[in-house]
């Protein structure tokens, strides 16, 4: 699976037409659609420790959801099994579209740290992996359109702030035009002003495009400002499933995602 965060890979999306679809995506005009997911039975252990206790779990396509938990529950776990950077011990992953029938999907993820290459300049760190050429440069800059860094595509990526170095790695993986995007704590590293802002981005891009999107955060308010369902893990276990019923784009602040918000801390409290 190529990976957003992978060092460059050239000539993984070799053909012009791969590229044209990728520029149209990338330029908003098209729709992903995203990919349903269906877990079952998942099970994980490092030796001795079972960090993954009998995971079941759908997720329809374009789903938002947001998996909590205390640190060490097995959060970041279940996202690389996910996005297939590891395999379970035992279960089931299977990603299907909106029929039903199986699909290998194109999966990204998204990390708590940007990971760009520092010798390479904004526009080319999009374009890695797209290969070479005036349409991988259209193709990302169409991309850093979509996350507002247009003007920073010739810049340095030591020259951007914490949260454009984040909305970088967010259009690199969403320049191959994802059908399932998954974002292991991505606005952990920021601060609480440019993470509201930051929210606000992944919530239109993710509306925009379509993809299916699962995102790990460990603070409950911005798993009830982003997400159609919010899965608490606990030691391992889904202890609670959350469904947001509460109108997009959401207000921050309001009553009713504070009640949200305190269900969701009760559970993972215990
Ligand atoms: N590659 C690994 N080797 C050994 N133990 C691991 C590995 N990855 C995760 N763990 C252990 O699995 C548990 C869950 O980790 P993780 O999924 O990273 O938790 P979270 O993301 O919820 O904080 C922790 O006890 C962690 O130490
Ligand atoms: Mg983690």
């Amino acid at each position: 699976m190529p990976l957003a965060n992978d060092a460059p890979r050239a000539g993984t999306f070799s053909s012009g037409a791969a590229i044209d679809t990728l520029k149209d995506a990338a330029q908003g005009l098209g729709h992903a659609g995203g990919v349903a997911l269906h877990l079952h039975g998942l099970e994980k252990s490092f030796g001795p420790t079972r960090v993954l206790r009998g995971i079941d779990l759908d997720i329809a396509p374009g789903e938002f959801v947001a998996i909590v938990g205390k640190s060490g529950c097995g959060k970041s776990t279940l996202l690389r099994l996910l996005a297939g950077l590891d395999q379970p011990d035992a279960g089931e992953i299977r990603f299907a579209d909106a029929g039903g029938g199986p699909v290998q999907p194109n999966k990204r993820i998204v990390f708590q740290e940007p990971r760009l290459l520092p010798w390479a300049k904004v526009v080319d760190n999009v374009a890695v992996g797209l290969g070479e050429g005036r349409r991988a440069r259209a193709a990302a800059e169409g991309a850093l359109e979509a996350v507002q860094l247009a003007d920073k595509a010739d810049q340095w990526p030591a020259r951007l702030s914490g949260g454009q170095r984040q909305r970088v790695a967010l259009a690199r993986a969403l320049v191959s035009r994802p059908d399932f995007l998954a974002l292991d704590e991505p606005l952990g590293a920021l601060d609480a002003l440019t993470r509201i802002t930051m929210q606000a981005l992944v919530e239109r891009i993710w509306r925009e495009q379509g993809f299916t999107a699962v995102f790990v955060t460990h603070d409950v308010a911005e798993a009830v400002a982003l997400a159609d369902r919010v899965v608490v893990l606990d030691a391992g276990r889904i202890v609670l499933d959350l469904p947001i019923e509460l109108e997009r784009p959401r207000g921050r602040a309001s009553a009713e995602a504070g009640r949200y918000e305190q269900r969701l801390l009760d559970a993972i409290l215990g």
